[in-house]
């Protein structure tokens, strides 16, 4: 593996390291939010430095929350002192920019459409060709005053004029963490109770965290409500690693004919394993063990062995709860025997690339056998995958992906535009390296 705007690799043979993955990008976007509106200080451990959440902090800071850094590595603060505003944010001086980031512009738009002042919120290209109705809807329901202004309809950059917000009964059309975590942070700051019907689960990290400061919650069958006018109570979080950046690791060593990976301090929560069940269903052998329940997200270590996949089928309520380990699932699915068949995840195609395309595109060109579908793919697995010259459509799963790919191919693979990877899992080179290196 090159330099920092391509990468190149070559294949590589049975994989023995131990990695940590830096911390939960979900997680760390809701620690920058609630622990700004919180009423204290608050010491957040393990904060993931990556391009999208060093963008939701520094939201933050232009809302008036201050942040000490106790440490640093050389993407940016991991362990972080958030003085938390107690529900009283300032007036942005500037446009807030929240870069690739969809969790961190829906999530801030929860907070940002109950303020008693205007802001705007934009992002990259991809972020502003990426679908906000979804949150607009709802928080208008609410409301809120605010517009879509990007070229396409329905997109950012989105304005807010800033109102009081009534509550609302929402049932979601499509399950989405992102617009659940919108509308219960935007009940928040409205009178009354505001509640969030999901269609099926999806993950639950802003309900622990709610939780863990205590704000009140209530759950119905398919559904949560929040009574406004709570505030956060100011308390310390340690984030743990992010089980989408293990999921790249846990498919290179289960693909591998000899290898055993040891993955340490893994969020475990079970609105977001679901990728370890589709491992274990193809016939990969994975250790678990849950080593901390600490701020109410389980976490432990998991070790990959060499295993023979098989193809299995993904649908249904699983998708929501996998959505972002659909690429690396589908590069296990072409190094398996047998058919893997993905349906139900049109979500995919508004993701930071339409991840249906880019993954049948990439896969296509290393020789697999695979068939687009509008919600999904189906992959026949066993070809023999040659190395290609792809690009990785800026983003960050579908760069990672490929990389783990490229170790499975004849010859070299090489991905363009791989700076993406910063939005999501900085280091990932250093332990691209660290796992090539180990392997024998
Ligand atoms: C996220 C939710 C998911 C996921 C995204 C992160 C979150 O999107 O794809 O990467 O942190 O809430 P949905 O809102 O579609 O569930």
């Amino acid at each position: 593996m090159n330099s920092s705007h391509s990468l190149t690799i070559h294949p590589a043979g049975g994989f023995f390291t131990e990695l940590t993955v830096p911390g939960d990008k979900s997680i760390s976007h809701r620690a920058a939010i609630i622990a700004g509106l919180a009423n204290g200080p608050c010491r957040v451990r393990n904060y993931l430095p990556s391009e999208d959440c060093l963008n939701t902090l520094r939201a933050m800071k232009s809302l008036g929350v201050t942040c000490d850094y106790i440490d640093t590595n050389q993407y940016g603060p991991t362990e972080i002192i958030i003085h938390g505003t107690s529900m009283s944010l300032s007036s942005p001086s500037t446009v807030i920019d929240c870069g690739n980031s969809g969790t961190g512009m829906r999530l801030l738009a929860g907070i940002l459409a109950g303020q008693n002042f205007e802001s705007t919120l934009t992002g990259d290209a991809s972020l502003c060709s990426r679908p906000m109705g979804r949150i607009i809807k709802p928080l208008e329901g609410m409301g809120a005053h605010l517009k879509a202004t990007g070229d396409k309809e329905g997109c950012a950059p989105l304005i807010f004029q800033g109102r009081a917000l009534a509550p609302i009964r929402y049932v979601m059309p499509v399950a989405s963490a992102q617009v659940k975590s919108a509308v219960l942070l935007a009940g928040l700051f409205a009178h009354g109770t505001t509640s969030v019907e999901q269609p099926a689960i999806t993950r639950d990290h802003t309900e622990r965290m709610l939780t863990d400061f205590g704000i009140q919650l209530g759950y119905e069958e398919n559904g949560i409500s929040i009574e406004g006018g709570q505030t956060p109570e100011a308390c310390n979080l340690d984030i743990p690693g992010d089980i989408s950046s293990a999921a790249f690791w846990l498919v290179a060593a289960a693909a591998n004919k000899n290898s055993s990976l040891t993955l340490r301090g893994v969020g475990l929560n079970p609105t977001r394993t679901a990728v370890l069940k589709v491992l274990l269903r193809m016939g990969a052998q994975i250790d678990q063990s849950v080593t901390t329940e600490g701020n109410g997200e389980p976490a432990g270590d998991l070790v990959a062995h060499a295993s023979g996949l098989q193809g299995t089928e993904i649908s249904g309520s699983e998708i929501p709860n996998l959505i972002d380990e659909i690429p690396i699932l589908a590069v296990a699915g072409a190094l398996a025997q047998g058919t893997m068949h993905i349906r139900d995840a049109a979500e995919l195609r508004v993701k930071e690339s339409d991840r249906i395309r880019t993954v049948v595109d990439n896969l296509q060109a290393m020789g697999a056998n695979v068939t687009e579908h509008d919600d999904g793919m189906t992959i026949k697995g066993g070809a023999k995958l040659r190395g290609a010259n792809l690009d990785c459509f800026g983003d960050h799963r579908i760069a990672m992906a490929f990389s783990v790919a490229g170790l499975f191919a004849d010859g070299e693979t090489s991905i363009r535009n791989t700076e993406c990877i910063a939005t999501s899992y900085p280091g990932f080179e250093d332990d691209f390296s660290k796992v090539c290196g180990s392997s024998r």
